[in-house]
């Protein structure tokens, strides 16, 4: 009989297998949000991670994945997972994609580039906004995956020289982005004085617009965006997708108009404050798309756990907006990657746990409020 003292060999433990090299600072997301502010300036801190006025939307984005659980299932295979994910003919290997975040070399030098190198090795799509600091050219020249986003400029000939350019340099879809009819306020950069600082320019707008880039935060965008200009966007003949959908009958609409994809989006709460937060838009606009297209999401992702939240509720791929920004700070290149790795990881151990073996299995998973009720 073995004596209560004896000294016991460790217990085996299958499947338990801490990675000694582990970062032990940088585990997750938060981490990264955390160690960025240490690095970020003032000015572009406040851009980075602010939101409008209140930010109410803001912390709603975050907030709306507190109140969803997921009902999971057992007794499915998942020694073999499955989270690729066909989008505008294309095989995703993840259903993540880099949604388009303007400026990013206020984050590091190598900015767009850095994130753009990190997102291709992973095979993840790379959105490049029209306000961003890198040129689309330069981009483009690493090969890989690329949506374009696309603010449209008041001048005509810009405007149409913007979109030739970004199709010319084989951007695969065109992200019309629907909610940005004037700046939101942003009281952050107001009280630290945010002005984009001289070495870091738009050179996608300059070049469109045949301004010195200096001059280029000045060309003014649209003011009268409507269904025509999506329509306008769409006679490219590229994919278009409406960004910044939160209403059921404007993701109709945009089908309707001629849009390939809609994204669930509030711009990260940087828009309307007191807008809907993404996830709870998100379930009317998957009933009226019905299928017909892809319903892409994004806000307030920080978690695998909360990707397969918005996947279960309908979502065809999800963006991934300020955690890039964050990687991008603390550690250039590598850290957009070890950003984007962390959340592939956690969304496979999520799958594995909630028994879905594919997204299909995801799309099925019930999902019910924090009190386990039906929603
Ligand atoms: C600093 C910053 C800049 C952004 N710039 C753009 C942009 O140029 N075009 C655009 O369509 N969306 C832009 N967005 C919105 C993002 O594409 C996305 O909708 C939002 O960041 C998602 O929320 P998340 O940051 O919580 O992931 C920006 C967001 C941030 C935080």
């Amino acid at each position: 009989m073995a004596s209560k003292d004896a000294p016991r060999a460790p217990l085996p433990m299958a499947g338990f297998t801490p990675d000694p090299n582990a970062d032990r600072e940088l585990v997750n997301i938060h981490d990264y949000e955390r160690a960025a502010i240490q690095k970020l300036g003032p000015g572009p801190l406040a851009y980075y991670t602010g939101g409008a006025m209140d930010e109410r939307t803001l912390a709603a984005n975050r907030e709306a994945f507190q109140r969803r659980m997921i009902v999971p299932r057992i007794m499915t295979d998942v020694s073999k997972l499955d989270p690729s994910v066909m989008v505008l003919g294309r095989r995703w290997p993840h259903p993540l994609w880099v949604t388009p975040t303007a400026l990013q070399r206020l984050a590091h030098p190598d900015g767009e580039l850095a994130s753009a190198r990190a997102a291709l090795a992973r095979g993840l799509t790379f959105g490049l906004s029209t306000s961003a600091s890198t040129d689309m050219a330069d981009v483009a020249a690493l090969g890989g995956p690329r949506w374009y986003q696309v603010y449209l400029l008041e001048d005509p000939g810009a405007r149409r020289a913007m979109i030739e350019r970004a199709i010319d340099c084989g951007y695969e879809a065109l992200v019309l982005t629907a909610d940005l009819q004037r700046l939101g306020r942003r009281e952050r950069d107001i009280r630290v004085g945010f002005t984009i600082p001289s070495g870091v320019t738009l050179p996608n707008i300059a070049k469109a617009a045949g301004v010195p880039p200096e001059e280029a935060a000045q060309v003014p965008f649209v003011s009268t965006l409507d269904w025509r200009s999506l329509e306008w966007i769409a006679s490219f003949g590229k994919p278009v997708v409406l960004k910044g959908v939160l209403h059921p009958e404007d993701a109709r609409r945009a089908l309707d108009h001629g849009a390939s994809a809609v994204v669930v989006s509030n711009h990260g709460g940087r828009q309307l404050d007191g807008a809907i937060a993404s996830l709870d838009a998100l379930p009317g606009i998957v009933e009226a798309v019905g299928g017909r297209a892809p319903v892409l999401f994004d806000g307030g992702i920080r978690r695998g756990t909360e990707a397969l939240l918005a996947l279960a509720l309908g979502a065809t791929a999800v963006g991934i907006g300020r955690p890039v920004l964050w990687g991008l700070a603390t550690a250039g290149e590598q850290g957009v990657g070890r950003v984007l790795d962390l959340l592939i990881a956690e969304l496979e151990l999520s799958m594995a746990l909630a028994g879905c073996p594919d997204l299909s299995a995801v799309a099925k998973l019930v999902v019910r409020n924090h009190y386990g009720q039906n929603m």
